[in-house]
């Protein structure tokens, strides 16, 4: 190999998607490629509270220095009130660390690249489907990777017996990543007794859960989203969470993330902490500062956080209001599939059931972008082009696959 034969990489499968569609000429074109909420008017707004927040800093900021490599104090702490509940048991044990990061694909790495130091031979378990830079940022960090079952696409909904049967042969300290809620991509998540199930698995196997969390309040509520989270809290298992603010408060490009490491104790936290500081130190030196002074601004307040919250509430709740437009729409087309399944789905994304063949025609024919597989981002459906999203599904069904 040398650079002369170099060939183009093909585009990212989901980011890519994005460039398509910002090139495509067609006025009534419909993205719902990427994960990215839209209201009804197909915007991604800058939420109030987070413009609040910035108008405080632009006021208040005194310095654009380096924050420490593990990122802003007050926002880890915050993060971690966020992602595991203030009066949490391993928190008032001082058993948690947390690292600011670039986003939760930072977070995810960092991770990665800190447990790949101590544990060189473990494998990582994705679930089939995942979202696919999983399978990237662990093979980038050394990992080979590998899958265990999850989706069934005769139910559209959870393999769980053989996803557990799969769990309980994953072998000592090898690493199994775990989407607390909203799926990516399939939108279909555990209940609270799967969950416990799986970490009694995990416990009595002792393989290490790596949760993403990419989309806490998106599916049932702030507090209702971290269940899965707490049984393996119970245990003295190490945990890691990659945590975004992405989604939750709108931070897309501020890349706004944080790796939270749970340990057996104090001791072992802090030790943990100072190998993920080297590991900073040298893929990125220290993370950037506006979007965590941001996230930590609006959650150390009160009055903000409560506006927040709402905030969250009402993206939830157009999201759930969307999936009904869509079944409904489609059933009273005749649909000759049932599609009452995108509301037991939870989050932006539905497994639609669309085959490759339909994801293409309705890119080429209808300017209609969604992730190979079928993945449909609901939030980027509105009131106006969901007759049409209908319609051209209907269309689509008819093709031949
Ligand atoms: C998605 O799955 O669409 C989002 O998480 C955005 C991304 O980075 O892929």
């Amino acid at each position: 190999m040398n650079l002369q034969t170099v060939t183009p990489a093909p585009p990212d499968v989901i980011l890519g998607l994005t460039e398509a569609f910002k090139k495509d000429p067609r006025p009534h074109k419909v993205n719902l490629g990427v994960g990215v909420f839209m209201d009804d008017a197909g915007r991604t707004p800058v939420l109030p509270t987070v413009k609040r927040a910035e108008e405080h800093l632009c006021r208040a900021e005194t310095t654009k220095s380096y924050l420490p490599i593990a990122g802003l104090p007050e926002y880890g702490e915050r993060v971690s009130e966020l992602v595991f509940g203030a009066r949490h048991a391993v928190l008032q044990a001082g058993r948690v660390r947390s690292a600011q990061t670039p986003g939760g694909t930072g977070a995810l790495r960092v991770g990665a690249e800190f447990l790949r130091k101590f544990l060189p031979s473990s494998r990582v378990w994705l679930s089939a489907p995942t979202w696919p830079n999983h399978r990237g940022v662990f093979t980038a960090a050394g990992f080979a990777a590998t899958e265990y079952p999850y989706y069934n696409p005769a139910t559209r909904g959870l393999n769980f017996d053989r996803m557990s049967e799969a769990l309980e042969n994953v072998p000592e300290n090898d690493l199994v990543v775990l989407h607390v809620c909203c799926h990516n991509p399939t939108g279909v998540d555990l209940t609270d007794a799967q969950w416990r199930e799986v970490a009694a698995i995990a416990a009595r196997r002792r393989w290490i859960p790596f949760f993403d969390f990419a989309y806490q309040g998106f599916g049932t509520g702030l507090e209702a989203d971290r269940a899965g989270l707490l049984p393996f809290l119970e245990t003295d298992l190490p945990v890691l969470v990659a945590a975004s603010f992405s989604k939750n408060f709108g931070l897309y490009n501020e890349r706004t993330g944080a790796l939270a490491l749970v340990a057996p104790n104090a001791t072992l936290a802090s030790a943990w902490l100072t190998h993920v500081r080297i590991v900073v130190r040298v893929l990125y030196s220290n993370p950037p500062a506006h979007g965590a002074a941001i996230v930590a601004k609006i959650l150390g307040d009160a009055g903000e956080r409560a506006a927040w919250e709402q905030e969250v509430s009402v993206m939830r709740a157009r999201i759930v209001s969307i999936r009904d437009a869509l079944v409904k729409g489609l059933r009273r087309r005749g649909a000759p599939m049932d599609f009452s399944f995108i509301h037991a789905q939870r989050g932006m994304f539905s497994f639609s059931g669309l085959q490759e063949a339909q994801v293409t025609f309705l890119r080429e024919k209808k300017a209609i972008y969604i992730v190979g597989g079928g993945r449909i981002n609901v939030a980027g459906i509105t009131t106006r082009n969901v007759d049409y999203l209908c319609d051209s599904i209907i269309e689509a069904l008819g093709e031949p696959s």
